[in-house]
């Protein structure tokens, strides 16, 4: 398949069998040229220490792909399993995963604007404290709060979009 015609069968009928590809390409060893395979089919966003991120064609969403497989569980798995008890009134700040693989070796989320990719001012301090506030008071804790990993929805509503680390205390 040439990008065209992977992009076209992305936008439409969302395909998700190049995530596969590329997500076992990072899962499997030798991990060689992955992020090649990845930058030839997708348009990249950003990285992470954990995760390469690339835009969903024909969407609002993101692709992230865990780059630490090693690690046992990965960062996609911890994401994951953490999303699943995101109590109610942590939602408004922590946004849902929309799909993942068998092995999430891939998942996928809303796009989010970033101070990074759209040159919007980053998270104000009063609205980091607040998010932090909401944390105490239903019980939990998030390690790597900081402005890289907060974006803005379509409605101005700041989300830390990057919760592996996220716990009930
Ligand atoms: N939902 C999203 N919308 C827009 N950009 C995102 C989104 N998720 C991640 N990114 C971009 O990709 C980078 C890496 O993603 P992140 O989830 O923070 O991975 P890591 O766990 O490796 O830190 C972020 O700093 C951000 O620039
Ligand atoms: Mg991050």
């Amino acid at each position: 398949m040439n990008q065209e015609t992977i992009l076209n069968s992305l936008s439409g009928n969302m395909d998700t069998k190049i995530f596969d590809e590329i997500g076992n390409c990072f899962y499997e060893e030798p991990r060689v040229e992955c992020k090649d395979l990845a930058d030839r089919n997708l348009e990249y966003v950003d990285r992470g220490q954990n995760r390469l991120v690339y835009d969903v064609p024909g969407k609002n969403q993101i692709v992230k792909f865990a780059i630490d497989p090693n690690a046992n569980p990965s960062s996609n798995d911890m994401e994951i399993l953490i999303d699943e008890k995101i109590p109610p009134n942590l939602r408004g700040w922590i946004p849902n995963i929309e799909d993942h693989d068998e092995r999430n070796t891939w998942l996928t989320m809303e796009k989010f604007k970033t101070p990074r990719q759209d040159g919007i001012e980053r998270i104000p301090w009063d609205d980091e404290k607040e998010f932090k506030k909401d944390l105490e008071e239903s019980g939990w804790r998030c390690s790597d709060i900081r402005p890289s990993n907060f974006g803005k929805d379509k409605d101005g509503q700041w989300k830390f979009f990057d919760f592996p680390g996220c716990r009930s205390l």
